[in-house]
């Protein structure tokens, strides 16, 4: 291909500043997403990586190598930019030349229906579809905007180790590993260690991979899930949900300004997620069960809301609801008692709207070392594990809170998705682990 005045560049360059490419002569490269023939011109729908194109072809000398180019060839073309008003990307190429750099035969995704199984175990291919680019660069975008949130209020990123001797989460959900011949566990939750973060460094966060050996099959459970934990020096209950509210509502606007394209892709309601904006409803435990029975649930005051409670509670809010004031009998021993019934502990759940029930468990924690350690006693904990959780209420306790964030179940509600399975690139489920 000739290399003068050509201007190498991607879909997502002219779709955010083609106008000073238009007229010239561009090239990209990508992958072959699409064909189609409408009498004397062809048309080639183009990925790379960042976005969709159509490239016009009229040139019959160019017939033969479009017919080469089959889907998933990768391929380099070149051609004017045109403005577009029906494209997404406000562009199109009319094609010069087109280069084959490999042809593919025999894709296996091809644009008819395919079974979700059949998609899980083509999950390494799946990716390149539309939707899939779509919600994998949402989820980037989530990714990156807790981090800029998070460091622009002072946090600092804080990594829990994922190999623990002790659970966070209670033990019915531990993977257990052999650490070179002694019992450890993969992280179900980076709290603990957190906790220690925060009275050294006031507020931090750890952003990394939790396991949970679940054996939930809803299409809210992940067995390897993401989640980001923040935790806050002398912060109380009520600070660390207006954190949570302000986190959650920073990273949707900015999901709202940086992709729109990707949201129009997922044919998306904007303005539901534009209504986002804190403070969130707030109700108590024993409220959020007056609200199930008057919906006609047989509820047994006490027991945790499951999925179906979840999602009949969030229908009734067209915003996120905070749940506050867990029965301690439901809730593990690290949250604090509520001095004001101590049946009760000063907890919270974020719901989100729309069905998709609990995106974030948060609490002030216990800081009194007796009645962590009486706590501790009465659920059998092994306590030698945990001095040194123990001696954070030692030396220099003081108030503290945090929450986690799952990542797939807040860009699931995003992106509106029926199973988080799509809002990470490998999943790990309870009956699938490959690819
Ligand atoms: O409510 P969870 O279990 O809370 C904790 O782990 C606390 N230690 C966090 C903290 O206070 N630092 O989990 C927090 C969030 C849930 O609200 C949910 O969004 C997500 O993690 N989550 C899951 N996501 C996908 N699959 C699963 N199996 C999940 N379990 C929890
Ligand atoms: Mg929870």
């Amino acid at each position: 291909m000739e290399t003068k005045e050509v201007i190498y560049t991607n879909t997502e360059e002219i779709r955010k500043r083609g106008k000073k490419f238009e007229n010239k002569t561009v090239s990209i490269r990508g992958w072959v997403w699409n064909k189609r023939s409408s009498g004397k011109i062809r048309f080639l729908i183009v990925r790379d990586g960042k976005g969709f194109i159509q490239c016009v072809i009229d040139n019959p000398l160019l017939y033969d190598i479009f017919d080469e180019c089959t889907q998933e060839s990768t391929c380099e073309v070149q051609g004017i930019l045109k403005e577009d008003k029906r494209s997404p990307i406000g562009f199109e190429i009319l094609t010069s030349n087109i280069k084959l750099i490999h042809k593919t035969i025999n894709y296996p995704i091809t644009p008819k229906e395919h079974g979700i199984d059949f998609l899980l175990d083509h999950r390494h291919l799946w990716i390149r579809s539309r939707k899939q680019f779509a919600i994998l660069r949402i989820r980037h975008s989530v990714k990156n905007f807790i981090r800029e949130y998070l460091n622009k209020e002072g946090f600092i990123e804080f990594d829990s180790p994922i190999f623990t001797p002790s659970a966070c989460e209670g033990t019915t959900t531990l993977f257990e590993v052999d650490y070179f011949g002694d019992k450890m566990y993969l992280s179900q939750s980076g709290q603990l260690y957190q906790e220690a973060g925060a009275l050294a460094f006031e507020k931090v966060y750890c952003f990394g991979p939790t396991f949970r050996a679940e054996k939930s099959k809803t299409r809210r459970h992940l067995i390897e899930f993401w989640m980001v934990e923040p935790e806050v020096a002398f912060a109380t209950l009520d600070d660390i949900i207006q954190i949570a509210e302000n986190m959650i509502f920073y990273v949707i606007q900015k999901v709202l300004e940086s992709n729109s394209y990707e949201l129009s892709i997922l044919e998306r309601n904007l303005d539901d997620l534009r209504k986002i904006v804190p403070p969130f409803y707030r109700i108590t435990y024993t409220e959020a069960v007056e609200l199930l029975k008057s919906k006609g649930f047989d509820f047994n005051f006490g027991d945790d809301f499951g999925a179906t409670e979840e999602t009949a509670i969030s229908e009734s809010f067209d915003k996120p609801v905070v749940i506050t004031h867990y029965p301690k009998s439901i809730k593990p021993f690290y949250m604090k008692i509520d001095p004001e019934n101590p049946n009760f502990v000063l907890n919270m759940d974020i719901l989100a709207p729309e069905g998709y029930g609990e995106i974030v468990g948060g609490s002030q924690r216990e800081d009194n070392y007796e009645i962590l350690l009486q706590r501790m006693k009465e659920e059998n904990i092994p306590l030698e594990e945990y001095n040194w959780y123990l001696d954070l209420r030692k030396y220099g306790s003081a108030v503290h809170s945090g929450f986690g964030l799952g990542i797939e179940r807040f860009v699931a509600w995003i992106c509106k998705l029926d199973h988080v399975r799509e809002a990470i690139p490998f999943p790990r489920m309870l009956y699938r682990y490959k690819p």
